[in-house]
C-alpha cells in the first residue's frame, strides 16, 4: 500500500455520464429538492453524488498488491468503478436501494482497506450503513446553500453536516437532511390518515413517506385556509372573450401621491417600466387608462401586439412620465 492513497477523483471519473445526468436533472420537477424552495447556485445532485463517491473511493492504483501489480487489472478495476458511478448518477437511482447499496459498499471497502480491515458483506445493507456511520469520515459542507452536498452524503450512508450564513439555506438544509430521518418509518398523524388507520386501512410507511403525507395534507390545508381568508384579494381575470382565467402572476407596485398639483394628491404607482414581456412577436405591456369611474381615477389594461424597438422605447419613456402625471382629469 502506498503511503498516500490516490482517490478516484484524482485519476479519472466518467464525466460524460455525470454531465448528462446533471443536465437532465434541471428538467425534473416532481420530487426534486429544488421544488421545496428556490436556492441560488444549487448544485446538481448527480454531480454532488459522483464527486462525494470519487473522493472517498480509492483509485485502484493505490492498491497495487491487491491487483497483482498488473496495470491492466488496475485499469479494469477503474473501469468497473466508473460503471458504478454511471449507475449511481441518474435521477432514478436516487431511491434505488440496490444501486445505493452497491455504491455504499465501494466506499466502505476503501475505508476498510485503509484501516487494514475488510468491509461488511456486499449484500448486508444494514451492516454497510453501520460501518459507514461509524468508520467513514463525516462530510461537512460549511457553505451548504440548498443542501445538495449533505443530502447526497446522507444518501451514500455517511454522517452529513452542513451550515450556511443564510438562515433560509439553513432551514432548507434542515428540511432536507435533519428532519426527515427523525420521522423515518413513522405513519402520518393527520386526521384523515388516523381515521383510515382506525378503520383498518393499514399500510407500511417507508422512510419519510409518512412525513411526506403529512406535509401534503397540511400544505393543502394551508392553501385552502389562505384561499378562504385572502383569496378575494386575488380575483380571476376577465379575458377579452369574457371568460374567466386564473392569474398566474401578480406584479406589485408601491404607490405615492402624485407630486403634480393638477393630480390633486391622487395615488400613482411607482414602476420603472410597464412592459410585461419584451419577447419578439409576443410583446405585452400594461397601459394605464385614465378613468374617472375607477378607484384613484385610473385603471390598467394589459395589451399585446407587435411593437418596433423605437415604439417600445417611446412607450417605456411615455409610461414612465405618465406614471407621474397619470391622474390629470
Ligand atoms: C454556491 S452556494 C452553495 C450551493 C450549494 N453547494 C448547493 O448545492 O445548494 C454558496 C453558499 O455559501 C453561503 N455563504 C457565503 N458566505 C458564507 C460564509 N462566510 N459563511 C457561511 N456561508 C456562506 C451562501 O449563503 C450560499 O448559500
Amino acid at each position: 500500500m502506498s503511503a498516500v492513497r490516490k482517490k478516484l477523483i484524482e485519476v479519472s471519473i466518467p464525466l460524460e455520464a455525470i454531465n448528462a445526468a446533471s443536465a437532465r436533472e434541471k428538467s425534473i420537477r416532481h420530487g426534486h429538492p429544488s421544488t421545496l424552495h428556490l436556492w441560488w447556485a444549487r448544485r446538481p445532485l448527480a454531480a454532488c453524488r459522483a464527486v462525494l463517491f470519487a473522493q472517498l473511493v480509492d483509485d485502484p492504483s493505490s492498491w497495487p498488491d491487491r491487483f497483482d501489480h498488473d496495470d491492466e487489472k488496475i485499469e479494469a478495476e477503474r473501469k468497473r468503478l466508473h460503471k458504478v458511478i454511471e449507475r449511481l448518477v441518474p435521477w432514478e437511482a436516487s431511491n434505488d436501494e440496490h444501486i445505493l447499496n452497491e455504491a455504499r459498499w465501494e466506499i466502505a471497502r476503501s475505508v476498510a482497506w485503509g484501516r487494514g480491515e475488510e468491509p461488511p458483506p456486499r449484500d448486508d445493507g444494514p451492516a454497510i450503513l453501520d460501518y459507514l456511520q461509524t468508520k467513514a469520515p463525516p462530510v461537512y459542507d460549511p457553505f451548504s446553500g440548498g443542501g445538495s452536498i449533505p443530502l447526497e452524503a446522507q444518501r451514500l450512508g455517511l454522517r452529513a453536516y452542513g451550515s450556511d450564513l443564510n438562515p433560509v439555506a439553513v432551514l432548507i438544509g434542515k428540511a432536507l437532511v435533519e428532519i426527515p430521518p427523525k420521522f423515518a418509518g413513522q405513519p402520518p398523524v393527520n386526521p384523515k390518515a388516523r381515521a383510515e388507520a382506525a378503520n383498518g386501512q393499514l399500510r407500511d410507511w417507508k422512510g419519510a413517506q409518512g412525513l411526506a403525507e403529512d406535509v401534503r395534507y397540511y400544505g393543502q390545508w394551508m392553501r385552502d385556509e389562505a384561499e378562504k381568508r385572502i383569496g378575494h384579494l386575488y380575483p380571476k381575470a376577465t379575458l377579452p372573450d369574457g371568460s374567466q382565467a386564473t392569474v398566474i402572476a401578480w406584479l406589485w407596485a408601491r404607490t405615492v401621491r402624485s407630486p403634480d398639483p393638477a393630480a390633486k394628491g391622487a395615488m400613482v404607482p411607482l414602476v420603472s417600466s410597464f412592459m410585461l414581456s419584451t419577447k419578439e412577436g409576443r410583446k405585452t405591456w400594461v397601459e394605464p387608462i385614465v378613468d374617472p369611474a375607477a378607484m384613484d381615477g385610473w385603471r390598467f389594461e394589459v395589451r399585446t401586439g407587435i411593437l418596433s424597438k423605437a415604439d417600445e422605447e417611446r412607450l417605456k419613456k411615455e409610461q414612465k412620465q405618465r406614471a407621474a402625471i397619470l391622474p390629470v382629469f
